[in-house]
């Protein structure tokens, strides 16, 4: 019978810990311990509003009719980090403000301000947009950890390079990989590229790869040096059932579309000066927000 590392190919099963730190991707701390039971260890964890909408309190709430109001739905979210928060390790537990096309950065920063007081291992998420990117200069300057999510180009990390320096916390930004996949590009091309260009910087800001669907892209953010990676726990039971092996010398990513090719840019320019416009990124805010106000709907 194959070996698990012969199963898959290219890679080497291993009691040893990644180098990239693993992050759950949920939001649902019963399964943040299951998955800790299983491999031994979590670093971080990451949320978002989809991922809360879908914690089995918040929903059976929701189905039994209870009518949340949003201050109603931001305490089930505090209760959730707070439960999350001492079952990780220095990664920390990105909170995600809840931000439509319209918010500004003034409301993103308030609700920031307030998110991060909800536990000590607090990281903001706040979308790669212009608003966002100010709400994150001024949380950086207050000295709250922030990782700036949505991103989907090489322009955009080099936008959040720009905008958070001086951070006295390494930032996170957050390529998306599984949604370049979805339109037909090469997703781990991104994290290549960023991991290239933030190759020749002061390395303020880390990688935190994203949007992770299958064990093969898990084990492309090792092969990289991803400083980090949130995986949804199907994907990590999948890694665990392998073996937890990781990528030998040998490792080769079989590409699922278009290349993305790699940009010279210079880190020096103000972070207003890169094209930060991405679909992807409008179409994701519009997600998490349809996907917050559902749970607000089926509940009146
Ligand atoms: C994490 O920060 C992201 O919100 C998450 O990885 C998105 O993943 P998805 O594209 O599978 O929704």
């Amino acid at each position: 019978m194959a070996s698990p590392s012969e199963a898959i190919g290219q890679t080497k099963t291993s009691g040893q810990r990644p180098q990239t730190k693993i992050l759950v991707d949920g939001g649902d701390p019963e399964e943040t311990i299951r998955i800790k039971e299983l491999i031994g260890f979590v670093d971080g964890q990451t949320t978002n509003p989809s991922l809360i909408a879908k914690n089995p309190e918040i929903r059976r709430l929701v189905e039994s009719g209870h009518q949340l109001t949003e201050q109603e739905e931001a305490a089930e979210y505090r209760k959730i980090v707070q439960a999350v928060s001492p079952l990780v390790g220095d990664a920390g537990v990105s909170i995600e403000v809840f931000a439509d096309l319209n918010t500004t950065a003034e409301e993103m920063l308030r609700q920031g301000r307030e998110m991060y007081t909800w536990i000590p291992n607090a990281y903001v998420k706040y979308p790669c947009t212009a608003e966002g990117l100010k709400a994150v200069q001024r949380s950086v300057a207050e000295g709250i950890r922030v990782n700036i999510t949505l991103c989907f180009s090489q322009q955009q990390a080099a936008a959040v390079y720009a905008a958070t320096k001086g951070t006295r916390t390494p930032a996170y930004v957050s390529p998306f990989v599984g949604r370049l996949d979805d339109i037909g590009q090469n997703g781990v091309d991104l994290l290549r590229n960023i991991k290239r260009m933030f190759d020749q910087s002061d390395h303020h800001v880390h990688m935190l790869a994203a949007s992770i669907r299958s064990v093969q892209q898990l084990l492309y953010t090792f092969h990289v040096r991803s400083e980090l990676v949130t995986v949804p726990a199907k994907v990590l039971e999948q890694w665990a059932k392998q073996g937890m092996p990781l990528p030998g010398d040998d490792f080769e990513y079989k590409p699922v579309g278009a290349e993305i090719p790699y940009e010279p840019l210079n880190l020096g320019q103000p972070w207003e000066q890169f094209n930060i416009e991405h679909e992807l990124t409008r179409k994701g805010i519009q997600k998490f927000v349809a996907d917050y106000k559902a749970t607000l709907r089926k509940a009146s």
